[in-house]
């Protein structure tokens, strides 16, 4: 089975700008679920989330860069209230997530999505529609040149606090010293976000947290992550 063409214009991304990988070797049976479920639950190019029959009252939280979408899987077994929405350009870890939301009954509650974060915020999330972000170990871009292509940077900070309602929250991991601080030194100075565990703090891991893949890759190296959480004031 092939994606048709109609399909990926309006659910894959092929032609944005982004650092770090976006297709790559999704199975028949992935393909069928993603024929299936993204025109359900895909927040595609032309519609914003206004748009994405969001139950009244249900808060909002995104997770960007979700990976093969455990932790959403997570999210939505404890929080059943809410209604998450999934960025993720990595087109096979779309397809596994949405292969693991179906088998824990809980893509219902979701809204997914391949667009780069940037543009999602950007053009399809509306101001103050947000309760809260997570964002798990996103990529480390370990060398200096490489710096600008991470995602945590001044701009992208202040969307993602515009996005936000006052009183919602971000939350960040990451297995890497020099990303945790990279962040949380960012974080720390942007307008109208309070550090929870006080300017240049970093919290204790929840509790309830479930290892992530780059979590335990870090672990599986003898590094372990620090967590940052960040509420709008
Ligand atoms: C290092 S992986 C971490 C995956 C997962 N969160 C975890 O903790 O195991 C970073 C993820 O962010 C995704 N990513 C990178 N840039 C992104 C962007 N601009 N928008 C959305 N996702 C992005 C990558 O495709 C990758 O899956």
């Amino acid at each position: 089975m092939r994606l048709s063409k109609e399909f990926r214009d309006q659910f894959i991304q092929h032609e944005m700008r982004t650092h770090g990988r976006k297709n790559g070797f999704v199975t028949t049976g992935q393909e069928a679920r993603l024929l299936h479920w993204l025109p359900l639950i895909g927040l595609s190019k032309e519609k914003t989330l206004s748009d994405a029959a969001i139950p009244a009252g249900s808060p909002v939280v995104m997770e960007i860069g979700f990976g093969n979408g455990d932790f959403l899987v997570h999210l939505a077994q404890t929080h059943p209230d809410w209604t998450l929405v999934g960025v993720e350009i990595y087109l096979p870890g779309v397809a596994k997530a949405v292969g693991r939301l179906e088998d824990a009954g809980v893509i219902e509650r979701t809204r997914i999505t391949q667009l780069p974060a940037q543009y999602v915020l950007e053009h399809q999330v509306a101001a103050e529609q947000l309760d809260g972000l997570f964002v798990n170990h996103p990529d480390p871009w370990p060398k200096a040149k490489h710096h600008k292509r991470r995602i945590i940077q001044k701009d992208f900070a202040a969307l993602m606090v515009s996005r936000l309602k006052p009183g919602g929250f971000i939350k960040l991991a990451s297995d890497k010293p020099d990303l945790a601080e990279w962040m949380r030194d960012i974080l720390d100075v942007t307008p109208g976000l309070k550090n929870v565990a006080g300017v240049g703090g970093f919290i204790e891991r929840d509790e309830d947290r479930p290892e992530t893949k780059f979590e335990q890759r870090g672990l599986r190296a003898g590094r372990i992550s620090q967590f940052l959480h960040y509420v709008k004031c």
